[in-house]
């Protein structure tokens, strides 16, 4: 009260500010104007006025910032994202010069093998870093009960649930809120986090129709997973918040482009990324590139500022405090050049400057994670079991990159056995179970490649042309502590170490881009087509994209969640 006693003070020039920022282009994000010849003045980390007038009060210590006609931005939010292969530090050192000073994070995967512990050091890892950190807490959806056996328990999720930054529960794959047992513990946590006030973000690829409003019953607000203009559609008329995806792991944007030449609101569309690799960090950068990409696909700039700032504040219920330049609002600003070129030359959060001249002004804090968080791959013994090699056998294809079906093949056809691999999936939490599948579409040609990086799942996948290689992949990632290994027989060949949790490396962002080009080429020169085939591999559990998964247990057809084996 007293903090906003004085910022008001400061608004009618009886106590001076801590700095000015003037004669800057003012983009309002609630009448969508840009509004010349403007001044932003700031106390205590807040706005405490914004208008035409430049000469408040001054004292010895009042800075003045002038931006020379460029344009002034609220910082932007980031509504849902992950960490993808790499740690809390590189993530924040390379988030900041793009201008996103607010990031909602989600919290999923570092519970996924450490569960509530995991949770908890990662929630520590982004206190008191250079940007803000709100988060979501998942559910964990796994494909059977078994891959959820780390998912917090409601006593520990209400304490989450119940911290300011915790915004809401997140990742709630649509197919599984409506599974017998599975889904009942969901929806319990939905109307929980509903009860508490908070948002329960969605996850909808693929629902239309009934099966989308009866999914939206539980009071889900938000979906990131739109591909279509359709769908888009169908979902801001339902009421969502609808994050458009544009990150560097999927691109949405094209596809769904259409909806902004319609005469319909645009307030509630949210931009995102939902998790950009290091690739795309060092190529294309982070929400920055995405909104970059939103204007050059001639999305109006105004809307698409919007997207990154007052909609997001609004759908999180942030917008007291984030979003817009207004007096009472943190003196979260970026200055760009131009209304249409996205390319931040000032980053300030809550009054301090965190990037100017082209460099950060500030390093991210260091995080701190247990040792036994770095050796979490324990494989309890195991033989394989041998793969058919006569007869019809049921194979996962690889429809896309992501998108797999369920094929029967004749094993002594020689079109059916074409291009098919051994996937053993090999629980790696220590408690033994595995199941040996055969993937198809692939190309690897000779060695294996194996993961621990795996999504949504307590899992390694291992595809492989021999055992024997399969098993040199396997000691090479208990060695290592996780990552992704390619080997042939004894060799090997590529490998991206990944130890904390088996899923991220704390090494720089650049040694973990090097790292995975190289095991990506080597997949490509030994037969492999996919684009990012990394990601392939470590999506092969989710119960997030369709058609046929696999677990320890067998296949997972997801249309009836049936675990199948290779038998017909
Ligand atoms: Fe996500």
């Amino acid at each position: 009260m007293e903090k906003r006693r004085i910022l008001s003070e400061v608004a009618l020039g009886n106590i001076p500010p801590d700095t000015i920022i003037t004669n800057g282009i003012l983009f309002n994000v609630f009448t969508r104007e840009f509004l010349k010849d403007q001044s932003i003045w700031i106390k205590d980390g807040m706005i405490a006025y914004v208008g035409p007038d430049h000469d408040p009060l001054k004292d010895a210590k009042t800075e003045v910032i002038d931006a020379e006609g460029m344009v002034l931005l609220p910082g932007l939010i980031e509504g849902h994202t992950h960490l993808n292969r790499t740690g809390i530090e590189e993530f924040v050192r390379h988030v900041i010069p793009g201008g996103v000073t607010t990031v909602v994070m989600e919290t999923i995967d570092l519970g996924l093998i450490f569960g509530k512990e995991g949770v908890e050091y990662f929630l520590r890892g982004l206190e008191g870093q250079p940007i803000r950190f709100y988060y979501t807490v998942a559910p964990l959806c796994g494909l059977t009960p078994s891959e959820e056996i780390k998912a917090l328990k409601r006593k520990e999720f209400l304490p989450l649930l119940r911290d300011p930054n915790c915004l809401g529960i997140g990742e709630i794959y649509w197919g599984n809120i409506f599974l017998k047992k599975q889904g009942e513990r969901i929806q319990k946590l939905a109307s929980l986090a509903l009860d508490l006030n908070k948002r329960v973000e969605g996850h909808t690829a693929g629902a239309t129709g009934r099966k989308l409003q009866a999914y939206t019953c539980f009071g889900v607000s938000s979906d990131h997973e739109p591909i279509t203009e359709d769908e888009v559609v169908e979902r801001l008329r339902l009421g969502y918040w609808v994050m458009i995806r544009e990150g560097s792991v999927r691109k949405e944007l094209p596809g769904v482009i259409g909806v902004f030449n319609k005469k319909i609101d645009f307030r509630r569309l949210i931009l995102v990324t939902d998790g950009v690799d290091p690739e795309g960090f060092i190529e294309e950068g982070y929400l920055d590139a995405s909104l970059r990409t939103a204007i050059k696909l001639g999305v109006p700039p105004k809307i698409a500022y919007q997207m990154v700032t007052i909609n997001v504040a609004e759908h999180f219920h942030l917008d007291h405090l984030l979003g817009s330049l207004s007096p009472g609002k943190m003196a979260d600003i970026l200055i760009i050049p131009s209304v249409g070129e996205f390319s931040p030359r000032f980053v300030m959060r809550e009054g301090k400057a965190i990037f100017k001249d082209g460099k950060a002004t500030v390093e991210p804090l260091k995080t701190a994670f247990p040792n036994y968080m770095f050796k979490s791959v324990s494989i309890a013994d195991h033989t394989f079991p041998p793969p058919p090699d006569k007869g019809k056998a049921r194979v996962m294809e690889l429809v896309t990159g992501l998108v797999t079906k369920e094929k029967i093949v004749d094993l002594e056809n020689s079109e059916g056995s074409r291009d098919v691999v051994m996937l053993l999936a090999l629980d790696r939490v220590g408690q033994g179970g595995e199941f040996m599948g055969l993937l198809k579409g692939l190309g690897l040609q000779r060695g294996a490649y194996g993961t621990t990086m795996s999504w949504d799942t307590i899992d390694m996948f291992i595809v492989g042309c021999d055992t024997h290689s399969m098993e040199t992949v396997i000691r090479r990632l208990k060695e290592i502590g996780g990552g992704g290994v390619y080997a042939i027989g004894d060799d090997i060949v590529s490998e991206f170490p990944a130890p904390l949790c088996g899923m991220y490396s704390l090494k720089p962002m650049e040694i973990l881009r090097a790292e995975i080009k190289k095991l990506e080429e080597s997949l490509k020169q030994n037969g492999v087509k996919l684009e990012k085939p990394v990601l392939t591999i470590d999506t092969l559990g989710t119960p997030a994209i369709p058609h046929l998964r696999i677990t320890h247990h067998g296949y997972v057809r997801l249309r009836d969640r049936a675990v199948l084996g290779l038998e017909v």
